[in-house]
């Protein structure tokens, strides 16, 4: 790997540490319906594995007083920190296994450096969700979280065509926190 590409991935992870900061205390967003954890959970999840998620996002501290009634951009926040701190952590991985895994092969290094890229563009796309959210912004949202979704995708794509990766397991998460986040947006009516 020539010198750009290793400060480029540099600059990608500096980039990322500074995205991941979370800020909390946010007024509520007019017009936002506003339920309990668990029915924003049942509302936002199709399916017992996306539900399951979704409290895993919400509990444990991530909402204040979470058998209470909150605005869903509350949620909609949580979720979306949560899925960038992870997408911010595998991202962390992928450059380090460039950097610092001397057993890597061509293919493997080529698949982790394309995810850094991909992983990104998606934390830019999943930080603009979060400023949108924030201030109660809805406009592009939807196209926003899509585009941080797809380009966790296109690094699941790519690591799936190796013969097994540690980044793999990590990719998976962090496309169902986005998609969760994602589900929890569309609650929004976006
Ligand atoms: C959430 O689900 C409840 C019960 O099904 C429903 O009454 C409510 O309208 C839903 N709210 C939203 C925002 O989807
Ligand atoms: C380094 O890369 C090799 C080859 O992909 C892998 O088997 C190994 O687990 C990696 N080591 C660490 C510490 O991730």
């Amino acid at each position: 790997m020539n010198t750009m590409s290793l400060l480029r991935l540099l600059v990608l992870v500096a980039a990322s540490s500074s995205l991941a900061a979370a800020g909390d205390e946010k007024p509520p967003c007019p017009g936002a319906p506003s339920m309990t954890v668990e029915a924003v959970c049942r509302n936002a999840s199709g399916t017992q594995a996306m539900y399951d998620v979704c409290k895993d996002a919400l509990g444990g501290g991530a909402v204040p007083d979470p058998l209470s009634d909150h605005d869903v951009t509350v949620y909609a926040l949580a979720a979306e920190r949560g899925a960038l701190a992870s997408v911010g952590a595998t991202l962390g991985t992928a450059v380090d296994l460039v950097l610092h895994n001397s057993s890597l092969s061509g293919d493997e290094k080529d698949a982790y450096t394309q995810c850094a890229e991909a992983y990104a563009t998606a934390e830019r796309a999943m930080g603009s969700v979060v400023g949108k959210l924030d201030v109660c912004r809805l406009d592009g949202l939807a196209d926003d979280y899509l585009n941080g979704l797809l380009d966790i995708e296109s690094c699941r794509d790519r690591v799936l065509k190796l013969p097994a990766s540690p980044l793999y397991a990590m990719v998976l998460v962090d496309r169902n926190k986005a998609a969760l986040a994602f589900l929890l947006g569309k609650l929004l009516g976006i």
